[in-house]
């Protein structure tokens, strides 16, 4: 999927720019326990949202939000609607293959499905409909504590989410949330097993920035960064990579049960690839010097790893050297027993937790953006699978999407960069045409480019 993104990627021109003295940092979610009454386990519905006067205009008029966001949500022409297909696209013939090789009489129905694509709050109330899928109260938390009193004068970002709004405005609980469908949870139904994938379902690749502006329905205006400030693309991206580390290694353990690990875990093309006995026939696997294997051991998805180990060289460099050791050494492990993959994961994680508490804490000035860009764009040495090829892509995307917004980067000279980038992207479209060579080749097209406007 992802090529299908650079045809749809537009600068994100609502993303003003707002010299960081200006903002306040996002409100925590320290939120005081419920008014009596409310019940955050049940969810209200779409239609409770969508009136004309609410969040259903047809344009973006409204004085504070853009108050169209029903239409936004449903448009069908773009990726803005893909929540309020969700649980359609269950009924797809497509959807229909996977749960036959499955053995699963009906997708819409199945709570193997159902995790991620639709909504499974505990209740829901007379309004709610299964067909309207991902809903507004999926990613904005149960609204009946809040619906009545969220649009009042004077009611602040911080009452709406002790009264059980989510606070998705923060870049780790943003991930947190996305990172259930687009990577996987331990709760019930939202997994993609390899199972799943070896039955048709798509790989699942996410970058929470990017797909944050994919899907956005909301201006981070003057008004936004008064309400809650604006983290940045920088940010935003920096966490999502250290929380993604942290999720994959959380799920492991449990997922990794039987004689043969979770193969969902694992880069796709250390063992979906061609090989020859033949002697004229070169070898494809690639030293990478990211990871100590000996040769013909399955790997670790990295993807996440490897970009969280080029954001902490630039954002914590007193992080950073245990970072990659720790991630030398997880990799490693594998060669051992399962105790010590484990072990090794687990030290692993609580370094990447540590670097998304720093990122968090973290600013991210113009020269980081620059650094963190050029770091990208430089590291290649470790790009030789297509899914960590598919991860720098889209850090590159979104990294100068971050400088472009902040101003430090004209629109004209990014748009110049973006043959190159689309080049990029094209380069990981089919996992069965990755061309290593050619993505660096793209990559080396992009850094020049920037270089000459630094
Ligand atoms: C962990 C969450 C998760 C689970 C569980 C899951 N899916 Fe998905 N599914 C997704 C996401 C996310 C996408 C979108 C992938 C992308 O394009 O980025 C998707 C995409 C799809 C698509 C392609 C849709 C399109 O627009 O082409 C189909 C079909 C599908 N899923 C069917 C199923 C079926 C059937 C099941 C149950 C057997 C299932 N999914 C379980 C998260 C999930
Ligand atoms: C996939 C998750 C998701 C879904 C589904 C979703 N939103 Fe959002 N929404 C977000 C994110 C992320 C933001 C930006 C962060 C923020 O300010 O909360 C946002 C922002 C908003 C904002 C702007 C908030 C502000 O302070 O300016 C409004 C209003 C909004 N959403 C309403 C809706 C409505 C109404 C629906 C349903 C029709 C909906 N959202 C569905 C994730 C989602
Ligand atoms: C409850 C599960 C769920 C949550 C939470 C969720 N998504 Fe999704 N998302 C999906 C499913 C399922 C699809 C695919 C739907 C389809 O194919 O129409 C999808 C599709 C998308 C797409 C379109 C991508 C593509 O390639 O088709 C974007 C962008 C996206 N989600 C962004 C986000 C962001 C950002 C968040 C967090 C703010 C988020 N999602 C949270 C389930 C979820
Ligand atoms: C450790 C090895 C291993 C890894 C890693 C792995 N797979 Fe597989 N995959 C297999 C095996 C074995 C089969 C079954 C092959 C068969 O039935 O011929 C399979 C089957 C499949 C199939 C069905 C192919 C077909 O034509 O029937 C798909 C699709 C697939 N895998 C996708 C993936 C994706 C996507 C990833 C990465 C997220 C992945 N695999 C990672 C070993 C692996």
């Amino acid at each position: 999927m992802v090529g299908g993104w650079a045809a749809t990627l537009r600068w994100r021109p609502h993303r003003a720019a707002l010299p960081f003295a200006l903002l306040t940092l996002a409100a925590g979610a320290a939120a005081s326990p419920l008014p009596r009454g409310f019940d955050p386990g049940l969810h209200i519905g779409v239609a409770s949202c969508s009136g004309t006067t609410c969040h259903g205009r047809q344009e973006a008029t409204g004085p504070v939000v853009r108050q169209n966001e029903l239409l936004t949500w449903q448009n069908p022409a773009s990726l803005t609607g893909a929540h309020s297909r969700a649980w359609r696209v269950l009924q797809t013939p497509r959807a229909r293959g996977i749960a036959a090789r499955l053995g699963i009489a009906d997708a819409a129905q199945a709570a193997e499905c159902l995790g991620c694509h639709a909504d499974q709050a505990p209740r829901h109330d007379a309004r709610w409909r299964q067909p309207d899928g991902v809903g507004c109260e999926v990613c904005h938390g149960g609204a009946q504590g809040w619906l009545a009193s969220h649009a009042a004068v004077g009611a602040g970002h911080a009452d709406n989410v002790a009264r059980g709004m989510l606070a998705v405005d923060s870049p780790r609980v943003r991930a947190e949330l996305c990172l259930d469908c687009h990577f996987g949870s331990g709760k019930p139904g939202q997994f993609v097993a390899h199972r799943l994938m070896a039955a048709g379902h798509p790989r699942l690749a996410f970058e929470l920035d990017l797909f944050t502006s994919l899907q956005a329905h909301h201006d981070e205006d003057a008004d936004y960064a008064a309400r809650k400030g604006v983290p940045g693309g920088v940010k935003v991206w920096a966490v999502g990579q250290a929380i993604a580390v942290k999720r994959a290694l959380a799920l492991y353990p449990a997922r990794a049960g039987g004689a043969f690990p979770e193969f969902g875990f694992f880069d796709c093309r250390s063992c979906h690839r061609s090989f020859s006995d033949d002697p004229g026939v070169p070898l494809v696997a690639r030293r990478n010097p990211g990871r100590p294997i000996p040769p013909g051991q399955p790997v670790w998805n990295d993807e996440n790893m490897i970009l969280l180990g080029v954001a902490a060289k630039v954002a914590a460099p007193g992080l950073a050297r245990r970072f990659d050791t720790q991630s030398q050494a997880f990799h490693a492990s594998f060669s051992g027993d399962r105790a010590a993959t484990l072990r090794a994961g687990a030290a692993l994680a609580t370094t990447a937790e540590q670097l998304a508490a720093t990122f968090e804490r973290s600013r991210f000035d113009r020269a980081q953006g620059f650094a963190m860009l050029d770091a990208v764009l430089a590291d290649t040495a470790r790009y030789t699978d297509y899914q960590g090829g598919a991860q720098a892509v889209m850090a590159a995307d979104t990294l100068l999407s971050a400088l472009v917004a902040a101003h430090h980067v004209d629109r004209a000279a990014a748009r110049a960069i973006r043959p190159d980038l689309d080049r990029a992207y094209a380069a990981t479209r089919d996992a069965n045409r990755w061309q290593p060579a050619q993505f660096r080749d793209a990559l080396a097209g992009v850094a020049s480019r920037l270089a000459a406007l630094q």
